[in-house]
């Protein structure tokens, strides 16, 4: 983690990003525990288009999130910036071309409830359609 802080520090001040800015993102790293880096891997198909290569990357995110969470862990799923830097990519993880983080899916012991916050009205963004 403290390698992945460090880079990110190198990749802002090399891509023009504010201190504050560096700063949040260095914040996973410096107050993470263990974080897991899901990586999309885009390979051709003719078979599996590649949005749904994308979606099936966020799919594999998601049920980490749900599996940690139901294991009683605290689990978040985080990107920022950096995450969309392909050289942070590289550097990090040696990332090829074809191949993104999706996610990095921190997991920890829980130490205090995340805050709530405004949720969209479900029935008002919702349509339901009878034939
Ligand atoms: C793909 C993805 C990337 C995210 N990246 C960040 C991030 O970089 N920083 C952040 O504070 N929250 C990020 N979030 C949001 C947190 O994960 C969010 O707190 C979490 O999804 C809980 O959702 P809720 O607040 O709607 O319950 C991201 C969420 C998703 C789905």
């Amino acid at each position: 983690m403290s390698r992945l802080s460090a880079l990110t520090q190198d990749r802002g001040i090399a891509l023009g990003k504010t201190p504050e800015e560096i700063d949040k993102a260095r914040n996973q790293f410096d107050m993470g525990q263990l974080a897991v880096a899901v990586i999309e891997v885009q390979k051709p198909s003719e078979k599996i288009p590649a949005i749904e290569q994308t979606y099936s990357a966020g799919a594999v995110c998601l049920a980490l999130l749900n599996a940690a969470l139901a294991a009683g862990w605290g689990a978040n799923w985080l990107s920022g910036w950096q995450a969309h830097d392909p050289e942070f990519c590289r550097q990090a993880f040696d990332l090829q071309e074809n191949e993104r983080i999706a996610g990095l899916i921190h997991i920890a012991t829980e130490s205090k409830a995340p805050p709530e916050r405004p949720r969209p009205d479900v029935a008002a963004i919702t349509e339901w359609v009878s034939e």
